[in-house]
């Protein structure tokens, strides 16, 4: 196990002395960014209008954007609940009812909730996910992110789950976006809070696919085995730290980006970088540098970064 990386620490730190609470604006317009880049990387525009109405609870209408963003809300405040009570999480309903939501009036009702029947390809990717006994492998991929959370950094927790929800591919579409709906969703469960993986970019899907083409490497030899007979150490065993690695270096900067724009919801003295540069007695320029080293908390605000004053001298 590796350590946990100082700089997602600090954050930590942070977290466990806040209480958290998702449904406010500020949160609200994260999820927009989060909804926007998430069904891009399936090349699907959002009408920015149109999530603004959903904000405002005014939105009754159904497409890609309006889905994943009722659907992301719904389920990350079941997860919150879940956090603060500290109940078990029925994985098998809560991935079924993620791609319900997600696809309600997108797909014949009969279908919705429905794991895949028969082969699928990941296109470009040299995993076959199985194409038997679905349930089990969601059954075991459950257990398995339970396992790695108890046991790894979130990041890494994040990252080896993921990879292998990717790989088993339950459904027939969607699998991309309720992966990424169901990362966050046990990044809040674990006390943490839902991140962005970019991908209005090109070069930003790219990385993202590069870095899941990477952590594949150690399913290959999983996926044509029985599921039942598998527990996750042995699912474990079978990863090797240097293939996860760039798909938890992504993980690990969506999750600072996204834990100090948070952390700045909260917050009400703020300094510009002049300022920092004055009570660190440095130049300007390096505060440029720590932040974007994430040395120092701070978020973008149209243009401008905003810096915390509280947790400056940290
Ligand atoms: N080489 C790979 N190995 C594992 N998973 C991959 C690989 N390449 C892509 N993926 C995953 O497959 C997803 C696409 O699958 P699918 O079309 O079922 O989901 P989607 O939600 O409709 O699409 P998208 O995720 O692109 O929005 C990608 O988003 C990514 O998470
Ligand atoms: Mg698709």
């Amino acid at each position: 196990m590796s350590p946990i990386n100082v700089k997602l620490q600090k954050r930590m730190n942070i977290f466990k002395l806040m209480n958290i609470e998702i449904t406010n604006k500020e949160w609200l317009y994260m999820l927009k960014d989060e909804t926007r880049n998430s069904i891009m990387i399936e090349g699907f525009f959002s009408d920015e209008e149109e999530l603004e109405k959903i904000i405002a609870g005014n939105h009754r209408s159904s497409n890609e954007a309006v889905n994943y963003f009722r659907t992301a809300k719904n389920f990350y405040s079941i997860a919150l609940e879940m956090h603060k009570t500290n109940e078990d999480i029925p994985c098998l309903s809560i991935v079924k009812s993620i791609h319900r939501m997600l696809f309600e009036n997108l797909v014949d009702p009969r279908r919705l909730g429905d794991f895949r029947y028969g082969k699928v390809i990941i296109t470009g990717s040299k995993i076959n996910p199985p194409e038997y006994d679905i349930a089990d492998w969601v059954r075991l991929w459950c257990n398995y992110t339970k396992y790695v959370f108890e046991r790894y950094s979130p990041d890494e927790a994040s990252a080896r789950s993921h990879v292998f929800f990717e790989c088993i591919h339950p459904f027939e579409d969607g699998n991309g976006r309720i992966g990424r709906i169901l990362l966050n969703f046990f990044l809040i469960k674990y006390g943490l809070i839902n991140i962005t993986v970019k991908g209005m970019k090109k070069k930003e899907r790219e990385r993202y696919i590069q870095s899941l083409e990477s952590a594949e490497k150690g399913f290959i030899g999983i996926l044509n085995q029985v599921p039942k007979k598998l527990s996750p150490e042995f699912v474990d065993e079978n990863i090797k730290e240097e293939d996860i690695k760039p798909l938890k270096d992504l993980i690990l900067e969506s999750l600072i980006e996204a834990m100090d724009r948070y952390i700045c919801i909260f917050e009400k003295d703020f300094v510009t970088t002049q300022e920092a540069a004055r009570i660190l007695n440095t130049s300007v320029d390096n505060v440029f540098k720590m932040i974007s080293r994430k040395n120092i908390i701070a978020t973008k605000d149209k243009g401008r970064w905003r810096i915390p004053r509280r947790f400056l001298m940290d």
